[in-house]
């Protein structure tokens, strides 16, 4: 199986790309890790991961352009489950790994200008699936407001499902990510947010990987 995080820039895409690898690499599943992004924050992230002898590592490539097609389709014979974490500027890497993927996952900031990008992604899925017609597309909300009473996702709620009213296979997560320091901790401790004491964090996570990808 491959699953491929797309969206924008800065949307918490490799915090999440990074927290699903190592989620399922500590269930037993035999997960690759593909770091799709000239940055390398994820190999980077795995960098501070293995400096930590108690933590368990999760392998890690990193491809780019359009080696990523043939490659992941390569590597998901080797794997069970490849997690391919993108660039934030809708780059061919991106998009190659749209082709070969089962899931995409798209986070999206409830903000007006966050929600105005999410269009760019949902073309490239849609364009990915002229190929690709089994590609399955689930919009996650991240970076939610941790007071629950300030309620920023009600309507973005509303606004994401008008623009997915036309599409069969992309659907908006129950399950969100709300913001939380633990989350830019964890990027140089080299841990998943599952992995930390951050109970809230960590079962909220654990949530939402229930509903999208076990
Ligand atoms: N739930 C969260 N709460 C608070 N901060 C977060 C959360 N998730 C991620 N962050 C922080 O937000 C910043 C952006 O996150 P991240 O690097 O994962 O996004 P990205 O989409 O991969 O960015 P880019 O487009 O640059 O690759 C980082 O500093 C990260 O530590
Ligand atoms: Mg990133």
């Amino acid at each position: 199986m491959i699953t491929t995080i797309f969206a924008t820039k800065s949307s918490t895409k490799t915090s999440i790309a990074v927290s699903t690898a190592i989620y399922l690499k500590n269930k037993g599943v035999d997960v690759l890790l593909c770091d799709l992004d000239s940055q390398k924050s994820a190999v980077i992230w795995m960098e501070y991961r293995d400096a930590d002898e108690k933590l368990i590592s999760v392998p890690t490539v990193e491809k780019s352009g359009s080696t990523v097609y043939s490659s992941l389709k390569e590597l998901s014979l080797k794997y069970d489950h490849l997690i391919c974490d993108c660039g934030g500027k809708n780059d061919a890497s991106g998009r190659y790994a749209l082709l070969v993927s089962d899931l995409v996952i798209i986070p999206v900031f409830p903000s007006n200008i966050s929600l105005m990008t999410l269009n760019q992604s949902l073309r490239s899925v849609e364009e990915a699936k002229v190929q690709n017609e089994n590609l399955q597309a689930i919009i996650i909300l991240t970076g939610v407001n941790s007071n629950p009473r300030i309620k920023d996702t009600d309507e973005a709620r509303e606004a994401i499902a008008d623009l997915i009213k036309d599409y069969d296979d992309i659907s908006l997560a129950k399950s969100f990510i709300t913001t939380r320091k633990v989350w830019s901790d964890i990027s140089c401790t080299g841990q998943g947010i599952t992995e930390t004491l951050n109970d809230k964090a960590s079962s909220q996570f654990i949530e939402l990987m229930n509903e999208v990808i076990l």
